[in-house]
C-alpha cells in the first residue's frame, strides 16, 4: 500500500482528482449536526470554549414541539446542536445509544434532488426523500442518504435562499459573545468503522458517491508497542470534502477505534478537524477557555523535528519552544509541513473529540506524528481502563 499522495493534487482546482466521478459536483461542506442530551448547554461550551457564534435557533418559541437546535457559527464553520424534547423521540434514541455525537454530515450542493437520485441509483439508503422547506427568504431543498453506522449525509441546495441558515429558524442573537478563536474552516472529517468495515465504506465513498481514495496507512505505519488500526482517506474530486475512514487493527492491547467503537455502539465520527492560520494563537485562547488536550509528547520528538522537517525548516516560522509548549505537533511532506493537535474527547464517553490543524503547505495527515499521537491516547486509555 502507498502512502504517496496521486501527483495531480491542487486543492482548490475543480476536479483535480483522477478517477474522481462528477455525477455528484459538491461545493463543500455546509453544516454538522450533533444529537445531544441538552443543546443549550452544549451551544454554551462551544461559544465559551470554542470561540461560536450564536447564530440561528428553531425550538418552541419558533413552532417546534418536538426538538430544540441551536446553530453555532464560526467563519465558514457551521455546527447545529439539536436535543429532543419528548421521550419518544428518534433524537432521545440516538443520544441514548450512542451519547452525544454527530448524526448529520450536510454537504452544499447545487442540486439536492439530483444528489439524491444519483446517489441512491448507485445503491446508497434513503434518510430523507427530497424537500422543499420554504419561508419568506426563500426555499432550501434537503435529501438525505445513509453513510456509516446511523450517521447521514444531508444534501443542502440553497441557491434559492436568502434567510439566516434555513427555513423554519430565526436568527439567534445573544447578549453573551465570547470572541472567535480563529477557527476558519472543516479541514477533514473522520469516521471511525468497525472490524474489516474500512474496504466496504471506501468502495461506497467511491461508488455511491464518486470519491477517490488518495491516501492510504495501513497496520504496520499505524502501530505502536501496544495497539493499531488502519486508515484510508476518501476525497471528492475538488478535495474540499476529505473523509478518512478508520477501523481497528490487531495488536497486543485494545485498538483506540475499538475503544470509540465500543462507547459508541456502532460506526461514527472520531473526529472533527478544524483549520486556523495561526494555531499558536488559536490553541492559546483555547487552552486558556478550558479546552482540554493531549498531552505532549516526550522531548526526543521536538528535538527531532530540525531532521524530520528537513528542507521545509528554512521556512518554518514558529518557534519549536513555543510549540512544544503548547504540545503542538508538526509534520512535513514533500510539500510542505503542518502543525497539528488533538483534543481529548469532549464528552463523558471516550468518543468524539476535535483537530486544530495549520497546513503550510502539507497535504497530508501528520502521518509523521502518528506513533507519537497514538503513544499519547494509550497513555489516555490506559488511565480508563480500556487499553
Ligand atoms: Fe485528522
Amino acid at each position: 500500500m502507498s502512502t504517496q499522495p496521486i501527483k495531480n493534487v491542487e486543492y482548490g482546482l475543480e476536479k483535480i482528482f483522477e478517477g474522481a466521478q462528477d455525477f455528484l459536483p459538491l461545493l463543500g461542506t455546509d453544516y454538522v449536526e450533533f444529537y445531544v442530551g441538552n443543546a443549550k448547554q452544549s451551544a454554551h461550551f462551544y461559544k465559551t470554549a470554542f470561540g461560536f457564534q450564536s447564530f440561528a435557533y428553531a425550538g418552541l418559541e419558533t413552532g417546534l414541539k418536538d426538538r430544540t437546535s441551536y446553530v453555532l457559527k464560526q467563519d465558514k464553520i457551521k455546527l447545529v446542536l439539536t436535543t429532543a424534547l419528548t421521550s419518544d423521540s428518534v433524537i432521545g434514541e440516538h443520544v441514548k445509544k450512542h451519547g452525544d455525537g454527530v448524526k448529520v454530515i450536510a454537504i452544499w450542493v447545487d442540486d439536492a434532488t439530483k444528489s439524491y437520485e444519483e446517489t441512491t441509483k448507485r445503491g446508497a439508503k434513503s434518510f430523507m426523500k427530497p424537500t422543499v422547506e420554504k419561508d419568506e427568504h426563500g426555499e432550501v431543498v434537503r435529501s438525505g442518504i445513509y453513510t456509516y453506522g446511523e450517521t447521514v449525509h444531508i444534501f443542502v441546495e440553497r441557491k434559492n435562499y436568502k434567510g439566516t441558515f434555513l427555513p423554519g429558524f430565526k436568527p439567534w442573537v445573544s447578549d453573551y459573545n465570547p470572541s472567535a478563536v480563529g477557527l476558519k474552516f472543516i479541514d477533514h472529517m473522520v469516521g471511525n468503522v468497525g472490524w474489516n468495515e474500512m474496504n466496504p465504506t471506501v468502495k461506497w465513498y467511491e461508488d455511491v458517491m464518486g470519491f477517490v481514495n488518495f491516501l492510504t496507512f495501513d497496520d504496520k505505519q499505524i502501530t505502536t508497542e501496544y495497539s493499531a488500526l488502519m486508515s484510508k482517506v476518501m476525497s471528492n474530486g475538488n478535495g474540499r470534502i476529505k473523509f478518512p475512514i478508520n477501523e481497528p487493527a490487531e495488536g497486543k492491547k485494545k485498538s483506540q477505534i475499538e475503544e470509540y467503537i465500543d462507547f459508541y455502539e456502532g460506526a461514527g465520527v472520531q473526529h472533527l478537524a478544524l483549520a486556523t492560520d495561526d494555531i499558536i494563537k488559536t490553541v492559546s485562547e483555547l487552552k486558556a477557555r478550558g479546552v482540554e488536550f493531549l498531552p505532549p509528547p516526550p522531548q526526543a520528538y521536538y528535538d527531532d523535528i530540525p531532521r524530520r522537517l528537513g528542507t521545509h525548516m528554512s521556512v518554518m516560522k514558529e518557534d519549536i519552544k513555543k510549540l512544544q509548549e503548547l504540545s503542538i505537533l508538526v509534520d512535513a511532506d514533500e510539500e510542505g509541513y503542518l502543525l497539528q493537535i488533538f483534543t481529548k474527547p469532549v464528552e463523558d464517553r471516550p468518543t468524539l473529540f476535535y483537530e486544530i490543524i495549520q497546513r503550510m503547505g502539507a497535504k497530508g495527515f501528520g502521518a509523521g506524528n502518528f506513533k507519537a499521537l497514538f503513544e499519547s491516547i494509550e497513555r489516555e486509555q490506559a488511565l480508563r481502563g480500556t487499553l
